[in-house]
């Protein structure tokens, strides 16, 4: 085996990907981003991964969200602020629920280029090349807005740097400092969980108070007015994550610039294809999305591929299978873990298994499908001796109508009220907390049951 370039990946099979059809300004547009620096640093992903190896060991728990594709449309400071709050708040029901650290990784400053079922869509009789996402072409429905432009792969450079420059601002800048958890509380989030969310800042207001008057120390200050965001993406458009690999000169290993975790998608996972080969050279963390058609021969070749040192927190395999389907296919994957000895974190993506046709025509998720498959992972993972270490989910802090059902009762008929999503039906604010509160139930219940077990088998052992 050859030693791994960030151009390898051009000599395989590649699927998803746009066929440009003007080579000069495709050339153009990767010599520019190669000049750009990179958005993250290797610093940055080397502690995420330490971050993501504590949470495959039970110590620390992923939550992992954002938009299904990022748009240029959409794009304004409100939406990446009100995305960033609601993932603040989640992982304050998580971190104060189930009292477990949340590891905070946003689909966001990147992701922007969509795998699709179909080359092509037909609309009254018009047969166009499919919407892949801004990064490629427009979501308009036109010949040229479908025309594959590399131009495209700088505007979203652009975007993704100013995203970045947005979210650190707030993560260090005073806005995510836990005194203001009272600030989080979005004017929309009413009725039975937005009242249990209050309820939780009104408790974690009284510790704050405590914790002042006991003589709270400098360095925990600091701890608890910052907070440490990462971003992640589909690596799936690989002229765009070639042109941002850079040398770390620290450890001589190549470095994805363009997000901290890169995924690799349920439809570009073939071990021998290309997006599998250029994530294998790459330092930073990597998610696999592991849907029903993935065989434990294919997943421990993949391992062996792409995580060949049996790194902690290099490897975070995705669960993808859809309500009432978990149980078909996890335990076996489980098992091809087990018998490699594979260091891996399992996550939960409820979204993608769970998306059907609305009786009105739109693209949807029903809520509670989304919610049943969460408790199946948990379910599936509990059964065979997995940690259940995160959850993978498409949402936004917008107060969008895009899936069905949850504490507002979102109906078929309500969908084409607020359905702004480019790709996706994602959650909406409420939505989304009504998800943290269960998986911080099905945490708290997990802890419960290892706690039961750990106090038998120490009675055991004193028998
Ligand atoms: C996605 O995460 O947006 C996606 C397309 O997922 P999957 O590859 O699991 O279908
Ligand atoms: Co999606």
């Amino acid at each position: 085996m050859g030693k791994w370039q960030k151009t390898g990946w051009r000599a395989k099979p590649r699927v998803q990907m746009p066929d440009y059809t003007d080579a000069a300004a495709l050339a153009a547009a990767e010599a520019q981003l190669a000049k750009y620096p990179p958005l993250v640093f290797a610093g940055e992903a080397r502690r995420l991964k330490e971050l993501l190896g504590s949470a495959a060991r039970g110590e620390a728990f992923l939550l992992q969200g954002g938009d299904c594709a990022e748009s240029f449309d959409q794009f304004s400071a409100d939406g990446i602020r009100d995305t960033f709050k609601v993932m603040l708040q989640m992982a304050m029901v998580l971190t104060y629920g189930a009292k477990v650290p949340v590891i905070k990784v946003g689909r966001m400053a990147g992701q922007f280029a969509k795998p699709r079922s179909a080359p092509t869509e037909t609309v009254d009789g018009v047969e166009l090349p499919t919407y892949r996402g801004d990064i490629i072409n427009d979501l308009a429905f036109t010949p040229e807005g479908r025309v594959p432009d590399p131009q495209r792969m700088l505007q979203a450079y652009t975007q993704a740097a100013a995203t970045l420059n947005l979210i650190r601002a707030f993560s260090s800048g005073g806005y995510a400092d836990v005194n203001r958890v009272h600030g989080w509380t979005l004017g929309f989030t009413e009725g039975e969980k937005a009242e249990r969310f209050r309820e939780m800042a009104n408790r974690i207001s009284d510790t704050l108070d405590f914790m002042r008057a006991a003589g709270v120390t400098r360095e925990s200050a600091h701890t608890l007015s910052t907070v440490d965001f990462y971003t992640s993406h589909e690596s799936l458009l690989l002229e765009y994550e070639e042109a941002l690999t850079r040398l770390d000169s620290t450890s001589g290993k190549w470095l994805a610039g363009s997000g901290h975790l890169i995924w690799i998608g349920d439809r570009t996972r073939q071990p021998d294809g290309a997006h599998v080969e250029f994530a294998s050279g790459v330092l930073n963390p990597i998610g696999l999305k592991c849907g029903p058609t993935l065989t434990p021969e294919d997943l421990k070749v993949l391992m062996a591929k792409l995580n060949p040192e049996n790194e902690a927190g290099r490897l975070t395999l995705i669960a993808r299978f859809g309500a009432g389907k978990a149980g078909d296919h996890l335990p076996k994957l489980i098992r091809a873990v087990q018998e490699e000895g594979a260091n891996v974190l399992w996550v939960c993506d409820p979204m993608h298994g769970n998306t059907i046709k609305s009786s009105s025509g739109y693209k949807t998720r029903p809520f509670d499908a989304v919610l049943r498959e969460v408790q199946e992972f948990f379910a599936v993972c509990a059964a065979e001796g997995a940690n259940p270490g995160g959850v993978h989910f498409e949402m936004t802090g917008q107060d969008v109508t895009e899936c069905t059902g949850g504490v507002h009762a979102v109906s078929d008929a309500d969908l084409s009220d607020r359905y702004h999503t480019a790709c996706d039906p994602r959650l909406n604010a409420s939505q989304s907390l009504e998800l943290a509160f269960l998986v911080a139930e099905e945490l708290t219940a997990l802890r419960g049951r290892s706690e039961g077990q750990n106090a038998t088998g120490s009675s055991a052992g004193v028998l």
